[in-house]
């Protein structure tokens, strides 16, 4: 028995929800949120803004043993962004421009990146108490981790869901079958990397979103949690 707090683990392919899901459980819960994507852009955006090869894993060390990334404490609000920081800059918005996304995954496949991510995202569990999101939780991050989720959805609702989330942004011009595949090659690169690759833990429950409510989705995990008096 150990005496810290309970870790949600809530892995899955892009666009299923992750986010928005794991922020409502984690505010109902009372347990922090930790959202490990936005890590993986926040090295993407230092790298692409300094021009360095992805494809020069040396050079990519060099500026990721730099690197000091700080994730604050979300608004109430969860639709608004998390702030994100490298390095004193404020990157909040820039991770989600279509350069950072289209070269994520190249830089999430590099083991000098994971191994030192890795250990940051551990480092804020130690005492437990959060709900991490990502595509390795569940298996490499947190395989202790109390409850594991594995949230899917079809391609075309997360295509649709996608769209909507641009749109919202004022972004809406990219159509729904660039945005399929785009999802789709990124997960490809994401479950076929040889590091860490984006893939269902064997003790995760898989809870497929389509056509469940935001609201249900919260509910089901946070119901989980309870039944096992975490
Ligand atoms: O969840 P997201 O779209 O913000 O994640 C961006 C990318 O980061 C994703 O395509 C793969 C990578 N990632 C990862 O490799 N491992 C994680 N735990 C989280 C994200």
């Amino acid at each position: 028995l150990h005496d810290r707090q309970a870790i949600v683990a809530i892995d899955g392919p892009a666009g299923a929800g992750k986010s928005t899901v794991a922020r409502l459980v984690a505010r109902e819960l009372g347990l922090m949120y930790l959202d490990t994507g936005a890590m993986y852009r926040a090295v993407t955006w230092l790298l692409r803004d300094r021009d360095i090869p992805l494809d020069d894993e040396a050079a990519v060390a060099e500026v990721v043993a730099e690197a000091e990334i700080r994730l604050q404490v979300p608004d109430d609000d969860p639709q608004a962004p998390c702030p994100v920081w490298i390095n004193d800059r404020d990157v909040t918005e820039a991770i989600r421009s279509l350069d950072v996304t289209a070269h994520v995954s190249a830089v999430a496949a590099l083991g000098c990146v994971r191994r030192y991510l890795l250990k940051q995202q551990q480092r804020y569990g130690r005492q437990g108490g959060v709900v991490a999101e990502g595509r390795d939780i569940g298996t490499h991050v947190f395989p202790d981790a109390e409850l594991k989720i594995f949230l899917t959805a079809s391609v075309e609702e997360r295509a649709r869901r996608r769209h909507q989330d641009l749109a919202d942004r004022g972004e809406g011009q990219i159509g729904l079958e660039r945005l399929a595949r785009d999802l789709q090659e990124r997960d490809r690169k994401d479950s076929t990397r040889e590091i860490a690759p984006l893939t269902k833990a064997p003790d995760a429950i898989e809870i497929e979103t389509d056509g469940l409510s935001i609201e249900q989705v919260v509910r089901a995990i946070v119901d989980r949690y309870r039944d096992r008096h975490l």
